[in-house]
C-alpha cells in the first residue's frame, strides 16, 4: 500500500530528550548522561504504570513526577528541578529534522506528530524550534487519555484522515513504540539513532534507519 501519511513520535525520534540535562551538564556533572536515562526510564515506566492502573495524569505531570524521582536518585540540588523543567519544554530537534521536514512538505503527504506529550508540550517544542507549518496535525494521547503503545493511540491519524493503518508510514526511535505501531497495522520504521538492539515484541521492522535523511529513501 502506498504511503500517504507519515507520522513521527516526538520524544527521541524529532527532539532529543537529552538535550534538558546536557545543557545542566556543568552544574550535574559526570552523572549527567546516566542521570538523563534514568529520568527518561521511569518517565515511560510511569505512563505504561499509570494506563495499566487506570490513573491517567498528563504527560507534563509525569515529567515533573519522573524528574523529582530522579533528582533525589542522583542526588541531585532540587534548585535545579524548574531549570530543568524549562528546558524540557525546548528541548533540541536532532540536527537533519527541520530539512528533512521541509523536504516532506513539498510531496504530497500528510505529516504529523504522535505522541504522549500534551498539546500544549508539542505546540511549544514545535514553535520553539521553527517547525511552524511543517506538520498537518499535532496528535497526542490526551484525545484518548491513554499512553502509548495502547491500539487507541495508533488510531488517531486514521480516523483523523480516514486512512488504512497500512498507509501510515511511521517513525520512531523507541523500539516498543515501533512495535506498537507496527502491531496495530503501520509501516513502523525504527530511527536507531545509537547501533541499540530491537526487541522481542512480536514486530520486527522492515526498515530501519540511523536518522531521518534516511526515510527521503523510502519515500
Ligand atoms: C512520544 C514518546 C513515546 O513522543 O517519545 O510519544
Amino acid at each position: 500500500m502506498k504511503t500517504t501519511s507519515i507520522v513521527f513520535d516526538a520524544y527521541g525520534t524529532l527532539f532529543d530528550v537529552n538535550s534538558a540535562a546536557e545543557n545542566c551538564k556543568d552544574k550535574i556533572g559526570d552523572k549527567w548522561k546516566s542521570f538523563a536515562n534514568f529520568w527518561r526510564t521511569t518517565q515511560l515506566e510511569y505512563t505504561w504504570l499509570r494506563s495499566l492502573m487506570k490513573r491517567h495524569k498528563d504527560f507534563w505531570q509525569i515529567t515533573e513526577d519522573s524528574l523529582e524521582k530522579s533528582m533525589e536518585v542522583f542526588g541531585i540540588d532540587k534548585n535545579l528541578k524548574n531549570e530543568l523543567l524549562n528546558l524540557y519544554k525546548v528541548l533540541s530537534p536532532y540536527p537533519e529534522v527541520k530539512k528533512v521536514l521541509e523536504t516532506l512538505k513539498k510531496k504530497d503527504l500528510k505529516l504529523s506528530i504522535l505522541s504522549n506529550g500534551t498539546p500544549s508540550l508539542l505546540k511549544e517544542l514545535v514553535h520553539s524550534n521553527n517547525l511552524n507549518g511543517l506538520f498537518d496535525d499535532l496528535f497526542s494521547i490526551e484525545e484518548v487519555k491513554i499512553y502509548k503503545p495502547f491500539s487507541k493511540v495508533y488510531d488517531l491519524p486514521i480516523n483523523k484522515y480516514k486512512i488504512k493503518p497500512n498507509e501510515v508510514t511511521f517513525l520512531s526511535a523507541n523500539t516498543w513504540d515501533v512495535s506498537g505501531g507496527g502491531n496495530y497495522g503501520y509501516n513502523a520504521v525504527w530511527v536507531n539513532r545509537s547501533n541499540a538492539f530491537f526487541d522481542y515484541l512480536d514486530y520486527k521492522p522492515k526498515n530501519e534507519i540511523n536518522n531521518l535523511t534516511q526515510l527521503l529513501n523510502l519515500i
